[in-house]
């Protein structure tokens, strides 16, 4: 939300920021988009902290700018995502502040206050940010709970007003024109009852306390029952509305992605940059869907991850891999979530411990260098100030010569990544309706991985060597210049991919 696109020159990206950028998304082939929070909020989490879940932070625009938003996505054949916070609140958010107000007041009972033990939290529970998950109440012996940043309560779900206001809050946004929703934390809903104690024993690598296997905090099976009413609500619009989870443990995934759950949770390839590892990765996460009538939402970073072309290396030897990544996952069946700005390879960017923003980086007192390196806004112009992102200094700083990435400069050059997204996405597209849900793998030599979908043939050389390999059919588009068909082999430069086609039909 921030960081894609500033229409007011304030520094803060904006909806009517995106709106006017949905041509340039078009281009790109984009079908799809996932707005992060923009709901009235302090900001403590970029959005992840909302005070109002019906309106919109006057930072990003006003209600009618939501619905122009949708308004012009829809022309344009775009869907837009916009991300549910059902877990916690923002501490500003009028419930909490009600439940502030004093010891009686039912508010109370829409969160967790409970009392210390012995002046110590009532468990040993952790935040993610770092720290107890509890907070202590000034001059009281209540604790309220907050797996993430103190200023982030979490609900009680097991109050059947919390579940009645999401509700209410759904039909909201899908009578809205939303298409659907990001969950933000899905499994989180409910705690366990009994808010026991987490029994510690030595991490198996690490040999740090780490919680035992099998007991669990969140993911209670009430959780289920919000999400096949949330189904069904999604069910009653036409065409139905989406849910997508935020879930990345594939175990989980297969338990809440069902006919009458969610429809997808995210495929999140971190994986190191090894051949069987990807393809060990990729089995788990197709298997995890494989009982539903969904497939898998292949992602390599979004706003919580170092971006992918710094994890896999870094330099031009992490851009020939992420642009190799990409060929890879966009060939198989399932859908593929772009963060903005891979498309241009961009690089998790160095941002200054004094600017950094993440209550991740504040909460850990720097033990966790945070999220902002990641979020950095995008560069639209080369030779602009910021990059043409905005007039104003951005609310993240830009590294120098952030701008050499820019999207006009990109589009100018036919080797760059935006153009090669671009062809790679033409590629699919046309290809799209001749592709099978199915895929299989062939044989390949070491660190190379070949599979077949119906007439697509996608091959990658993850190795640190040339590879020549006898694969049949017409080379569509390849990751590198170096990628090339001589009269009966292809060849294969180290860390790059290919797409051929072949007369295969589909389901073959
Ligand atoms: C996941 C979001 O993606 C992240 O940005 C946020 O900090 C946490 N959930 C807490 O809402």
């Amino acid at each position: 939300m921030r960081s894609f696109a500033d229409s007011n020159n304030d520094g803060v990206g904006d909806l009517p920021g995106i709106t006017s950028r949905l041509d340039y998304l078009r281009s790109l082939g984009v079908d799809g988009l996932w707005l992060t929070p923009f709901y009235p909020s302090p900001q403590k989490d970029h959005g992840y902290d909302v005070a109002d879940y019906y309106g919109v932070n006057p930072e990003y625009g006003t209600l009618d700018d939501f619905g122009r938003l949708v308004e012009e996505a829809h022309r344009r054949g775009i869907k837009v995502l916009i991300d549910i916070v059902p877990n916690h609140t923002s501490s500003r958010h009028p419930w909490f502040e009600a439940a502030l107000s004093g010891t009686d007041d039912p508010h109370r009972t829409r969160y967790y206050f409970v009392p210390g033990r012995n002046g110590a939290p009532p468990n040993n529970w952790q935040s993610a940010f770092g720290g107890p998950a509890w907070t202590q109440l000034e001059g009281v012996p209540e604790w309220y709970m907050h797996l993430f940043a103190p200023e982030q309560p979490d609900l009680n779900w097991w109050n059947p007003v919390v579940p009645a206001e999401f509700r209410k809050i759904i039909t909201y946004w899908l009578d809205r024109g939303a298409d659907g929703f990001r969950i933000d934390v899905a499994v989180s809903l409910h705690k366990r009852r009994d808010l026991a104690d987490r029994p510690l024993v030595p991490h198996r690598i690490t040999g740090a306390p780490t919680t035992a296997p099998g007991f669990e905090i969140i993911d209670q099976p009430e959780v289920h029952d919000v999400y096949r009413d949330w189904r069904h609500i999604a069910g009653t619009y036409e065409p139905e509305r989406v849910l997508v989870g935020e879930i990345f443990d594939p175990g989980r995934q297969s338990r809440y992605i069902k006919q009458d759950e969610l429809h997808m949770a995210f495929a999140m390839m971190d994986r190191r940059w090894d051949a069987s590892a990807w393809k060990r990765a990729i089995d788990v996460y197709r298997h995890a869907v494989s009982r539903s009538t969904s497939l898998p939402s292949w992602t390599q970073s979004n706003h919580d991850v170092i971006r992918h072309a710094t994890r896999l290396g870094g330099g031009g030897l992490g851009r020939e891999r992420a642009k190799a990544s990409a060929f890879l996952l966009l060939g198989l069946p399932g859908q593929y979530f772009i963060y903005q700005g891979e498309e241009l390879g961009l690089e998790e960017a160095f941002v200054p411990p004094e600017r950094r923003e993440d209550p991740l980086y504040i909460h850990t007192n720097g033990r966790h260098q945070g999220r902002d390196g990641c979020r950095v806004p995008m560069p639209w112009r080369q030779h602009e100030p910021n990059a043409g992102f905005s007039t104003s200094p951005p609310w993240l700083p830009m590294p120098a010569a952030w701008d050499r990435n820019a999207i006009d400069a990109q589009a100018r050059s036919t080797t760059s990544v935006l153009s090669l997204y671009r062809r790679l996405l033409e590629a699919r597209c046309g290809l799209a309706r001749r592709l099978p849900a199915r895929m299989d793998w062939a044989a390949a030599p070491q660190d190379c991985l070949i599979y077949h979908r119906g007439p697509l043939s996608v091959a990658c050389n993850f190795g640190h060597r040339p590879l020549e390999l006898d694969l049949p059919g017409r080379l569509l588009i390849g990751s590198s210049p170096g990628v090339r068909r001589s009269a009966t082999r292809l060849l294969m430069p180290p860390n790059s991919a290919a797409w051929l086609e072949t007369r295969r039909s589909a389901g073959t």
